[in-house]
């Protein structure tokens, strides 16, 4: 015997019951986007591998070794399954001039691969929840984002997460201070380790996100980005910092956050819970002024963020969030010929008027049918037999507080089903 096909390692299904609970997550989203005037953009999986390597930074964890690249076997063009969205999104705005006459708010949400190794809350396949403000210069954006954040986690109910902010400064405030941080790790070159001495020129500021306990003092010791500040740089993290203050927002500096793209600048945050082991980082972004012009399009600013959906929902869960089952309102039974052919013209004209049937497929005894419709969870059973299709009538089965089954004419079904749907909400308390 064949041995059975499994998914890919870190890329996983899920399936209908958690699905369902990723639907109303979904849900929860969308209105959330929209209530803050956040419009809808989808772009391909797959892009030019150029794109990520111009965008994200030729020496990051992500284009080194994490992307799932390929060469096009027809064509011969190197192509890459997206391991972020901010980089296709600022892409497909140049390539369609949606800056065109004014800023835009926009989000996305899908899968994004790395090849990460696989553990809790890391996966090779995951989903994210993307916002980007492309064209939106002040600290007001930024500040609008990490607000944002809050209500969703307000929203869902999330308790223990916190907020930790940085300014990464200008481009040119950060390259000073990068010739004082290779300065002063030249010092202390033979104690780092493979990957800091390989970062040394390329990325040092990387070398301060090292989760090395040995290297610790020396990162501790580093001279900070915070001291090489422009006026200008000050400026607009206090007034990301006076907004949060406002809205009475608690929030950390963490000069260490220096994120793991190098698009940034000014304004990065990320959202931690300490509730999800390692894996604690369930949104992140900032600012990255200088991505538009990087990628050939009209100087413009942008910030954004992206949430990981897996981490949010299981926090939501370890919370006690909760999805509803979803039911249907009427599971159709029927026996006989003629039934079958009733039962397919009462399920059509029963959602035409806006109900949800599950009809009963492939046969089987009244009794068997029955147990199906129980574990449907409908809360109305519609029984066909054919001396009821003969008269033109169905039975209404009440399935969960045992009231007592009527027959009626078809054509009022809808309106027998609408108050008794309203009856058995009213006695469940649910309305
Ligand atoms: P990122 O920090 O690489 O940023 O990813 C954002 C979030 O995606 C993380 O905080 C985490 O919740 C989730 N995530 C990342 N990798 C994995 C993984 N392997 N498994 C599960 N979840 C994961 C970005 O991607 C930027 N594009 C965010 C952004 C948008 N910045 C500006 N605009």
């Amino acid at each position: 015997m064949s041995k059975t096909l499994q998914a890919v390692r870190g890329m996983n299904d899920i399936l209908p019951d958690e699905a369902e609970i990723w639907e109303q997550f979904e849900e929860i989203v969308r209105n959330w986007l929209h209530s803050y005037g956040y419009r809808p953009i989808r772009m391909p999986l797959v892009e030019p591998t150029p794109l990520f390597k111009r965008a994200i930074g030729e020496v990051t964890d992500i284009v080194e070794k994490e992307m799932y690249s390929f060469e096009d076997a027809l064509n011969g063009e190197h192509l890459t399954l997206r391991p972020e969205g901010t980089a296709s999104c600022v892409r497909a705005a140049i390539q369609h001039n949606l800056l065109f006459s004014h800023p835009r708010r926009l989000y996305y949400q899908g899968p994004m691969f790395r090849h990460e190794r696989p553990q809790k809350g890391r996966y090779r396949q995951f989903h994210q929840v993307g916002v980007e403000a492309l064209g939106f210069e002040g600290p007001d954006i930024d500040a609008e984002h990490i607000l944002m954040c809050a209500r969703l986690w307000d929203d869902l109910g999330l308790d223990d997460v916190k907020l930790e902010i940085n300014s990464l400064g200008s481009s040119e405030e950060r390259a000073v201070h990068r010739a004082a941080l290779i300065a002063y790790l030249e010092q202390h070159q033979a104690r780092l380790d493979e990957d800091g001495k390989r970062r040394l020129y390329t990325n040092p500021l990387r070398i301060l996100d090292t989760k090395n306990p040995d290297l610790q003092d020396i990162v501790e010791g580093a001279p900070k980005l915070a001291e090489f500040l422009g006026e200008e740089s000050i400026k607009h993290f206090e007034g990301v910092q006076a907004v949060l203050k406002d809205a009475g927002l608690p929030y950390r500096i963490n000069h260490r956050l220096v994120r793991g793209l190098d698009y940034y600048n000014r304004t990065v945050f990320e959202w931690v819970t300490t509730r999800l082991g390692a894996q604690g980082t369930i949104c992140a972004g900032g600012r990255y002024d200088g991505l538009i012009a990087q990628l050939g399009g009209k100087p413009a600013p942008a910030a954004g963020f992206a949430m990981g959906v897996e981490r949010l929902l299981a926090l939501w869960q370890e919370s006690g969030g909760q999805a509803e089952r979803i039911v249907p309102d009427v599971y159709l039974v029927h026996a006989g010929e003629e039934a079958q052919r009733a039962a397919f013209r009462v399920s059509e004209m029963l959602r035409g008027t806006g109900f949800s049937v599950t009809q009963h497929c492939g046969g089987g005894s009244f009794k068997s049918q029955m147990k199906r419709a129980d574990a449907s969870g409908a809360p109305f059973a519609v029984v066909i037999g054919d001396d009821e299709a003969a008269a033109g009538e169905v039975s209404l089965k009440p399935l969960r507080d045992g009231g007592e089954q009527l027959r009626v004419p078809m054509e009022v079904l809808p309106e027998t089903l609408a108050d008794r749907l309203i009856e058995s909400e009213e006695d469940d308390g649910s309305i």
